[in-house]
C-alpha cells in the first residue's frame, strides 16, 4: 500500500448479503466465507444480526472465534436487548465492533417507529453509550440517511460521536440517491458536524437505481473513509455496492482517489466463486471484475489489440483479481504431497489428516475421470468433501439413470437414510427430475424446490458440473451444492446436501422470515 490515507473495507455479505431473498447460509458456511474475507484482508466483517435468531447469534459467535485478523462486527437496533446480544456474541473476537442503528428519515420515524425526532436522537445516544460498555469500537447508522433532513442528521451525528461512536455510517437504505448529491451530502456532514474529526465517515449504498458503487465512490471523493459492501453485490432487494467493483475502481484509478484499501485483490475471484456457490446466486457473465466474460475479448479488433499490447483494451490484469485462466495444476499421477502443496498455495487448509486423506481420495477418483485438474476443480472438490462430512443423515450410496430417445428417463437411487439403505426407482421428465423424485420418495421432506442451477466449473465437456439446489420449508430456506463430472450425480449430491440441511432441526429460519 502507498502512504495515502486508508479506505476501510467493511464487508456485509454475511449480514446484508444474507438478506437477499434465498441467500441463507449455515453457520459453517458463514465461517468459511469469513475466513476467505480475512484472507482478502477485509478490515471489518459484519457477521450477522445476533438478536435475529439463535442461529444468527451462533453464526456471529463462530465467526468471532474463527477470525483473528479482521474486526468482527454484529448488528443491533438501538435497543439494549439487541446490543447485549451482539456484545455477547462478539465476546471472543480478537477485535469486535458493535454496529447500532435507528432510522432518521421523516417517513421511517413517523410510519415505522412512530417516534418524534427528539425521541430518536435520545435513543441513538443511549444505544451508543450502552454499546460502549462492550467495546470501544462502536459504529452508528442513521437508517435511511439518504432521505433524512440534513440539519437533523447533523444533530444526531454530533450527539452520537459525543456518546462514543467512532464510525458514522451514512446508509442510502433505499438506493434513492445519485452520485453528485450523495457526495455533497457526505461533504456537508463532515464540514458541518463540529466533532466530525473524531469519527470515520462511512457509506452503505443500496443498488435500487444501479448506483450503489457510483454513490459510494462519490462519497469517498468527498471524505468518506469506509465503504460498506458485499461480495458480488449481494444484498437486500437489488443488493449493496459490490466490494470487487469499489475496491478495483479505487485501486485502478489511484490517479484520482486520495486513498487506497489494504485488500489483497488476488483473493477477489476465489471469494466471489465461494459466495456464489454457497448462496446459489450465480454471477452474470458480464458482471464487472468477477463475471466469466469480464476479461474475455470477442471482437477481432480487440483481440488483435490485446495481442499487440494488453493495455489497448484492458485496464486491469485478470491475474491481479484472481483469475488464473484455468491453469492445469495436477493430474492422475500427482501424489499426495503435490496435492497438499497446491491446496496450501490456494490457502485451503484441513483441520485434520483424516480430512486431507478424504479429499485426496476424491481427487484420485476425479483424476480417473478427468485428465486435467484445475484449481477450480480442487476448490469444488474440497467443498464437496466438507459437504459430505456434514451429510450424516442422508447419504448417496448409488445412482443409476437410464435416458433413451422416446422413453421416459428412469433413475434408480440407493440412499443411506434413517439408519439403513433403501433403493427406489422413479421416472421423470428428465434424468435429474427422475433422480429427485426417487430421493423424495425415500426422504419425504415436504420441502419445495425454489432453485436448481448448473454451472460448468471449467471449460470443456469433461468439466465438472457444479449444481445448486435451493429448498424452502415452512419459511426456512437452504441451499445445497454438489460437484461431479456427471451432472446427474452432481444434482443428486446438491439435492441431498440441501435435504440434510432442511431436515436438521437446529437450522434456523431465514432472517427475513
Ligand atoms: O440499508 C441499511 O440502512 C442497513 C443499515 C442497518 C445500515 O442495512
Ligand atoms: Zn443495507
Amino acid at each position: 500500500m502507498t502512504s495515502k490515507e486508508k479506505l476501510i473495507i467493511f464487508d456485509t455479505t454475511l449480514r446484508d448479503g444474507e438478506q437477499s431473498p434465498g441467500a441463507s447460509m449455515t453457520r459453517d458456511e458463514k465461517v468459511r466465507i469469513a475466513k476467505a474475507l480475512e484472507r482478502m484482508r477485509v478490515d471489518v466483517i459484519e457477521a450477522g444480526f445476533p438478536i435475529a435468531s439463535p442461529g444468527d447469534f451462533e453464526a456471529v459467535q463462530a465467526v468471532a472465534r474463527a477470525v483473528r485478523e479482521s474486526t468482527v462486527c454484529g448488528l443491533a437496533r438501538a435497543l439494549e436487548k439487541d446490543i447485549d446480544r451482539a456484545g455477547e456474541a462478539l465476546r471472543d473476537a480478537a477485535s469486535a465492533r458493535i454496529h447500532t442503528f435507528i432510522a432518521t428519515s421523516p417517513i421511517h420515524m413517523e410510519m415505522k417507529l412512530r417516534m418524534s425526532p427528539g425521541q430518536v436522537l435520545e435513543q441513538a445516544v443511549q444505544a451508543v453509550r450502552h454499546a460502549r460498555r462492550y467495546t470501544d469500537n462502536v459504529e452508528f447508522s442513521p437508517e435511511d440517511a439518504g432521505r433524512s433532513d440534513t440539519d437533523f442528521l447533523c444533530r444526531v451525528i454530533e450527539a452520537v460521536i459525543e456518546a462514543g461512536a467512532g464510525t458514522i455510517n451514512i446508509p442510502d437504505t433505499v438506493g434513492y440517491n445519485v452520485p453528485q448529491q450523495f457526495g455533497e451530502l457526505i461533504r456537508n456532514l463532515i464540514e458541518r458536524v463540529p466533532n466530525a474529526d473524531r469519527a470515520v465517515f462511512s457509506v452503505h449504498c443500496h443498488n435500487d437505481l444501479g448506483l450503489a458503487v457510483a454513490n459510494s465512490l462519490a462519497a469517498v471523493m468527498n471524505g468518506a473513509r469506509q465503504v460498506e459492501c458485499t461480495i458480488n453485490g449481494l444484498g437486500e432487494r437489488a443488493g449493496n455496492a459490490a466490494l470487487e467493483e469499489a475496491v478495483m475502481a479505487v485501486r485502478t484509478r489511484q490517479d484520482v482517489f486520495p486513498c487506497d484499501t489494504a485488500i489483497d485483490t488476488t483473493q477477489i475471484v476465489p471469494t466471489s466463486r465461494l459466495v456464489a456457490g454457497i448462496t446459489g446466486f450465480a454471477v452474470q457473465p458480464n458482471k464487472a471484475i468477477v463475471g466469466a466474460n469480464a476479461f474475455a475479448h470477442e471482437s477481432g479488433i480487440h483481440q488483435d489489440g490485446v495481442l499487440k499490447n494488453r493495455e489497448t483494451y484492458e485496464i486491469m490484469r485478470a491475474e491481479d483479481v484472481g483469475w488464473n485462466t484455468n491453469r492445469m495444476v495436477l493430474g492422475k499421477h500427482s501424489g499426495r504431497n503435490a496435492f497438499r502443496t497446491r491446496l496450501k498455495e490456494l490457502d485451503i487448509e484441513f483441520e485434520s489428516e483424516k480430512e486431507l486423506n478424504e479429499a485426496f481420495a476424491r481427487f484420485k477418483e476425479l483424476a480417473d475421470k478427468k485428465h486435467e485438474i484445475y484449481d477450480e476443480d480442487l476448490q469444488a472438490l474440497v467443498t464437496d468433501a466438507s459437504l459430505a462430512a456434514e451429510n450424516e443423515l442422508i447419504k448417496l450410496v448409488a445412482l443409476k439413470v437410464c435416458s433413451e430417445t422416446g422413453e421416459k428417463p428412469q433413475a434408480e437411487v440407493t440412499l443411506w437414510f434413517d439408519g439403513g439403505e433403501t433403493k427406489v426407482t422413479a421416472v421423470g421428465s428428465g434424468p435429474v427430475d427422475a433422480t429427485f423424485r426417487a430421493i423424495d420418495s425415500i426422504v419425504k421432506s415436504e420441502s419445495e424446490l425454489q432453485l436448481y442451477s448448473v454451472n460448468a466449473i471449467t471449460s470443456g465437456t469433461d468439466s465438472q458440473g457444479e449444481v445448486t439446489v435451493r429448498l424452502e420449508k415452512a419459511g426456512r430456506i437452504v441451499n445445497g451444492q454438489g460437484a461431479d463430472t456427471d451432472i446427474v450425480i452432481a444434482s443428486a449430491k446438491a439435492y441431498i446436501n440441501a435435504l440434510n440441511k432442511i431436515i436438521e432441526p437446529g437450522n434456523r429460519a431465514h432472517p427475513q422470515v
